[in-house]
């Protein structure tokens, strides 16, 4: 059993790559119609200024390729003539103004406003959860302030959607390849009216959007869970900070997709650097490097209801990552989203059911070029499974190599001028994997796309252990990745098929050691000379 005092095997992390120590220079941010939409202007974009929105009045578009922002024209609402009874036809934004314009006194008035412009799910939607925030957890002097001071601010900077968001938002659709690029404050905005849950068309997946994630904040309110107020507490931080502060930087979206994936049989490519810990976090000691969200296909999980697990906990301390929601239709097989430059507003402790927030975090991260923060996260999502066996299908096993090799992937850059990715159990809490399988699909996806590699194992010594001898072994012998997946694939066909169900007899790591040493090692001398 390894001894507690070892934290960490096999590089340094001193020796792993960060941006933007490692990055080259970006070449100047511009708008490339069809490959990156920039919402700002480009030519006055200055460090500590706010950006300006681009272009400078709203742009009012209604279609199937854009975001429907609730200011549009198109955005209609029928309402009863109290007289007539006749059904009219009016501007659902201009109510969505009159109602949030009037002063919030009480905890209902929040529910109240919000029924008043979505009326016909007033019977379903439960607000339980933020009545208990505003009620019970807030102490008086702190309620006071958010009904006398946040709240309206939120909702002024929710009602400048259309001075703020002027350019249509592309909806980022399967198999795109596209950017968007946009400032904190139009984040902000974006954000802000998902709490107001005033974004048309979202409240039900029966509709154009079902293969979009929630964006309405609806869900968060409802019940009466702890895990629900922390979430709600974590929420309302951003919005203290970014009303208060207006942020000045900009993030990027990129939904990427891999069209030619890696000849994995025949890869000659050997295995990069490892650095592996049962202590830390990918947050806080990746910082710089390439982060991997454990991401659901809909991103975010269930950041917006009751999820909380790693990829909620992300996206709840850096809420910026919230907007992807709003555009990002669920990733496919080969694709990723890749979000540059979300800020840190939050510190939290505890996982899952015993999540807490901790307080406001002061993210003093360096800023790039394009004024974003040098924080970038890759959404992946791993397959769920329930069988053990499953995974270790080759199907699966191409499938899970090819979605990280997208997220770690960037086809333009050098390796040298590439961070490591910092990572962990991908694809094993909610999802069920095996963590020893996993550690080592991703070792071979980083290699392959010439990155080193940042494991933390959230506690787990035992696996550091095992991960970082796996990894000594191979590289000792220089075993590449080809001839990794080969013995994947091996394990496959003698240990995996015959068994029908429960636990293979054999596991991964020891058949990879028997294989290996078994098949004439330079270094397997005994064996050699036994067969002389
Ligand atoms: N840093 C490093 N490792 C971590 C961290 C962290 N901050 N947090 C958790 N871990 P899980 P999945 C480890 O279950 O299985 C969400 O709902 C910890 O060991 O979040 O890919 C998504 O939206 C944990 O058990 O990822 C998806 O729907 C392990 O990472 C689904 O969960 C896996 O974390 C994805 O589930």
């Amino acid at each position: 059993t390894p001894s507690a005092d070892v934290k960490w095997l096999g590089t340094p992390i001193s020796e792993l790559k960060r941006m933007p120590e490692c990055g080259r220079p970006l070449p100047p941010l511009r708008d490339i119609p069809g490959q990156h939409t920039v919402m700002i202007r480009t030519d006055l974009l200055h460090s500590g200024k706010a950006p300006v929105p681009y272009p400078a009045q709203f742009k009012d578009t209604w279609d199937t390729v854009h975001v429907k922002m609730p200011c549009s024209s198109s955005n209609l609402f029928p309402v009863e003539d109290e007289k007539t009874r006749e059904l009219q036809i009016k501007s659902r934004w201009q109510l969505i103004k009159e109602t949030l314009n009037k002063e919030f006194t009480n905890p209902l008035d929040f529910k109240n406003a919000i029924l008043k412009y979505s009326p016909s799910h007033a019977k379903n939607w439960d607000f339980t959860a933020i009545h208990l925030y505003f009620t019970e957890v807030l102490e008086p002097d702190a309620a006071e302030h958010l009904f006398d001071s946040q709240l309206p601010d939120m909702v002024q900077l929710a009602l400048r959607a259309p001075e703020l968001c002027t350019k249509p938002i592309p909806l980022l659709k399967r198999g795109m390849d596209h950017s968007i690029t946009m400032s904190q404050e139009q984040v902000a905005c974006l954000l802000a009216n998902a709490v107001f849950c005033t974004f048309p068309r979202r409240n039900s997946r029966r509709n154009e959007y079902y293969n979009y994630p929630d964006i309405n904040f609806v869900r968060l309110f409802e019940g009466s869970s702890s895990k629900k107020i922390e979430k709600l507490k974590t929420l309302m931080c951003y919005f203290k900070s970014v009303t208060e502060q207006k942020p000045s930087g900009l993030v990027t979206f990129t939904r990427q997709s891999l069209n030619k994936p890696p000849t994995w049989k025949s890869s000659q490519t050997h295995l990069t650097k490892l650095h592996i810990t049962f202590e830390g976090t990918i947050e806080d000691d990746g910082y710089g490097m390439l982060q991997v969200d454990f991401a659901n296909q809909f991103v975010g999980g269930g950041v917006t209801s009751s999820g909380l697990v790693q990829e909620e906990i992300r996206f709840l301390i850096n809420p910026e990552l919230i907007a992807s929601r709003l555009f990002t239709e669920a990733l496919d097989h080969n694709e990723c989203l890749i979000i540059t430059g979300t800020q840190q507003y939050s510190k939290y402790t505890g996982y899952a059911q015993t999540y807490q927030w901790g307080g406001s975090h002061q993210d003093t991260t360096p800023r790039d070029g394009w004024q974003r923060r040098c924080t970038e996260i890759v959404a992946i999502d791993a397959l769920r499974f329930s069988n053990f066996l499953e995974q270790f299908h080759p199907d699966k096993i191409n499938r899970e190599l090819n979605k990280a090799f997208c997220g770690f992937g960037r086809p333009e850059e050098e390796s040298r001028n590439l961070a490591a990715v910092a990572t962990g159990n991908w694809g094993c809490g909610a999802f069920g994997g095996d963590t020893r399988l996993k550690a080592l699909l991703q070792m071979l996806a980083a290699a392959e796309a010439g990155r080193d590699v940042a494991y933390f194992t959230f506690g787990d010594n035992q696996l550091m252990t095992d991960v970082h001898n796996m990894h000594s072994f191979l590289t000792q012998r220089n075993t590449t990745v080809g001839e990794v997946y080969d013995l994947l694939g091996q394990y496959f066909s003698s240990v995996c098929k015959s068994c029908l169900r429960g636990r293979p007899d054999v596991s991964l790591y020891s058949f990879i050691y028997q294989q290996v040493s078994s098949s004439l090692a330079p270094d397997d001398s005994d064996r050699r000379s036994a067969r002389q």
